[in-house]
Order: structure tokens, then C-alpha cells, then sequence
């Protein structure tokens, strides 16, 4: 089955509105009107109503960063699925492994917010990976499958269209340390062998495996042709427009 590649850009704590604003504006201008490739930004929650107005005319899609599972009430700082779905957002980054190491996030509490995202027509993007203690004592695939199984419990599987997984292994991630595409490809396939006990074969072969860990212009072509590589999650490289783009171009380039 051919899946749409997706490459989502995580913003994390970066960008005034003003920055963000001329960040979006640029990527509307440079990829905002193809389709062959699906692209998100995921802004801070200052910038989202901003920039999901900016482009609102692309087809770039926004997404947020993180959400509360509850829809309202006494939960200073926090933001419901409901508010957001009224900024036009679609998707929401869920688990993501700086939520877990900071803000004390578990595979239960996540697995609370990917139900409430989906209950209210939100797109989770629920991240998963090891850290580099669990790689090098050869746990990767049972962290793996264990972030799966419980954050993905009573997933309604008429929903799994519009689940998204982003496989980020933590050593990875803001070091310059990418995995090696075999690496990557050998997780991507054991999660898509998850999905597939979970849901079926049928469900499992449309779901989206992004790679979230370093990538960069130079280093997305090798990844994104193994065949369960669906895409990327970019934190630094999504910052700037021409290396987001370029990311973007190679996954357009590959594709066609
Ligand atoms: P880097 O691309 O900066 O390694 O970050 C990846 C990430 O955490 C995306 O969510």
C-alpha cells in the first residue's frame, strides 16, 4: 500500500509570534501548494491561531505540541483538545520524549490524550523510542512494544486512519546522532507488526511511521527510502525554512 509521506516540523519552545509568523509565511510560499507530500508545523501554543491563519490558504497542515486529556476545568496551564480544534488545528504531538523526561509523562497519561485527540478529530502524532541505556541493553523493541500496547490501550480502530507514529530514539534526538537506516527500518517494521496485531493487516499498512531523531536535508533521502519510513518529525532542522524545505523537496523528490 502507498503511503503519503508527512513531514512535521516540532517547533518545541522556539519562535516569538513574530518569528513564527515569518517562518510559516515562508514555508507557504516555498511548499505551501503541493500535495504530493503532507507537511505540519507545530508551533507553540502563542503562535498557533497566528500561523494556523497564515496557512489557512496552503496545504500545510498545524498541529499542536501537547494537550490535556480532560475538555475544561481546573487545570492551571494546561489546554483542551476542544481549544484547539477552534484554532483549525489537526494534529497534536502526544508523548513526545522531552514530555516524558520533564514533565513526568507516561505511556498511561499519554494514552489518555491519544483518546481524547481522537474523540475530538484531532491527529495524534504519538511518539515513541528508546533511550540509549535501553538501546545498549538490547530493550529497544520491548520499550517499543510496551510505549505501543499501553499507550495505544482501547485505541478505537475505526480511528486507526488518522493515527500517526513517530519513532524518535531519545540519543537521537537534538544530538546530531541519527540512527542508521537500518536502524530506523528494523523499529519502523516491528511497530508496523504491533499495529498490525492490534488493528489488522489492512489497517496497520495505512499507517504513518514518522522518524524523529537529527534528521536533516543531507540524511533524509537514505531514511525515508526504507520502506516503513513514512515521513519525519524535525525539531532543529525544522527552524529554518530552507533546511524544512529541503527535507520537505527530498521526501517530494523520492516520492515521485
Ligand atoms: P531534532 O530533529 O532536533 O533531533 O529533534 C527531533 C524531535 O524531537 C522532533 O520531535
Amino acid at each position: 500500500m502507498s503511503r503519503k509521506f508527512l513531514i512535521a516540523g516540532n517547533w518545541k519552545m522556539n519562535k516569538t509570534t513574530d518569528e513564527a509568523l515569518d517562518l510559516a509565511r515562508e514555508i507557504h510560499a516555498e511548499v505551501g501548494a503541493q500535495g504530493n507530500v503532507q507537511v505540519v508545523v507545530c508551533p507553540p501554543y502563542t503562535s498557533l491561531a497566528e500561523v494556523s491563519g497564515e496557512l489557512e490558504s496552503s496545504q500545510v497542515a498545524v498541529g499542536s505540541q501537547n494537550m490535556h486529556h480532560e475538555p475544561s476545568g481546573a487545570y492551571t496551564g494546561e489546554i483542551s483538545a476542544e481549544m484547539l480544534r477552534q484554532s483549525f488545528i489537526s494534529f497534536v504531538i502526544l508523548g513526545h520524549s522531552e514530555r516524558r523526561q520533564f514533565f513526568g509523562e507516561t505511556n498511561e497519561s499519554v494514552n489518555l490524550k491519544i483518546l481524547a485527540a481522537v474523540a475530538n478529530n484531532l491527529k495524534p502524532i504519538y511518539c515513541i523510542g528508546e533511550t540509549l541505556e535501553q538501546r545498549e541493553a538490547g530493550q529497544t523493541l520491548e520499550v517499543v512494544r510496551t510505549q505501543m500496547s499501553v499507550g495505544l490501550a482501547n485505541f478505537p480502530s475505526d480511528q486507526v486512519d488518522n493515527l500517526v507514529i513517530a519513532y524518535e530514539p531519545v540519543w537521537a534526538i537534538g544530538t546530531g546522532k541519527t540512527a542508521t537506516d537500518e536502524m530506523a527500518q528494523e523499529v519502523h517494521a516491528d511497530v508496523r507488526a504491533a499495529l498490525q496485531e492490534q488493528f489488522g493487516e489492512d489497517a496497520a499498512n495505512g499507517v504513518r511511521i514518522l522518524y524523529g531523531g537529527s534528521m536533516k536535508p543531507e540524511n533524509a533521502t537514505g531514511l525515508l527510502s526504507q520502506p516503513d519510513v513514512d515521513g519525519g518529525l524535525i525539531g532543529g532542522a525544522s527552524l529554518t525554512s530552507r533546511a524544512f524545505c529541503g527535507i520537505v523537496q527530498a521526501a517530494i523528490d523520492h516520492g515521485s
